[in-house]
C-alpha cells in the first residue's frame, strides 16, 4: 500500500508529465506555424512519449493500491523567439523534470518505499537520455545560428524521429 505522501507526489508527477505532453504539443504547433515540419514531428513524438510517462505513473499508483486523482493542466507557452529558443526552453523544461524525479527518489528513500524507488530508476535513466537528446539539438542549432540551410538540414534530420509505443510485453 502506498503511503499518502508518496501517492500525492506520484499524482503530482502525472500532472507534470501531462503538462510536458501539452508543452511539446504547443511547441509542435509553433513549428507547424513557421513551416518546420521536421521540428514539429520531433515535438509531436516527444509529446506522445510524455503521455506514456504519465501513463506509467498512473498504472503504478493503481498497481500499488493507490488512488489516481487527476488535476488541471496549466496552459503552456505558445510563442517563442525562433527555433533555437524553443529547444532551449525544452532543455530547461527537462532539467526541471529531472529535478522533480530526483525529488521523488529522495521522498521514496525517506519513506523507505523500495518498490517506488525501484520504479523510479527507469525515469532516472530516461532523464539522462532526454536531457542529452535535446542538448544535442540545441548545440547543432547554435552551430548554424538557428537559420539558413543548416536549419533546413536539422529539420530534415528531426523529421526522421518516430514513436514506438511501449510493447505490451514490457508493460
Ligand atoms: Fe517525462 Fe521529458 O520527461
Amino acid at each position: 500500500m502506498l503511503k499518502k505522501s508518496v501517492e500525492k507526489a506520484l499524482n503530482e508527477q502525472i500532472n507534470a508529465e501531462l503538462f510536458s505532453a501539452y508543452l511539446y504539443l504547443s511547441m509542435q504547433a509553433y513549428f507547424e506555424g513557421v513551416n518546420l515540419p521536421g521540428c514539429a514531428n520531433w515535438m509531436r513524438n516527444q509529446a506522445l512519449e510524455e503521455f506514456t510517462h504519465a501513463d506509467k505513473f498512473f498504472r503504478f499508483i493503481i498497481e500499488r493500491g493507490g488512488r489516481v486523482a487527476l488535476q488541471a493542466i496549466d496552459a503552456p507557452e505558445t510563442k517563442w523567439d525562433g527555433p533555437q529558443a524553443v529547444f532551449v526552453a525544452s532543455a530547461e523544461h527537462e532539467a526541471k523534470v529531472t529535478a522533480r524525479i530526483n525529488g521523488l527518489v529522495d521522498l521514496a528513500m525517506k519513506e523507505k518505499d523500495h518498490a517506488t524507488l525501484n520504479f523510479l530508476q527507469w525515469f532516472v535513466g530516461e532523464q539522462v537520455e532526454e536531457e542529452a537528446a535535446v542538448d544535442q539539438i540545441v548545440q547543432k542549432l547554435k552551430l548554424v545560428k538557428g537559420e539558413g540551410s543548416g536549419l533546413f538540414m536539422i529539420d530534415q534530420e528531426l523529421a526522421k524521429r518516430t514513436f514506438t509505443p511501449p510493447a505490451a510485453a514490457a508493460e
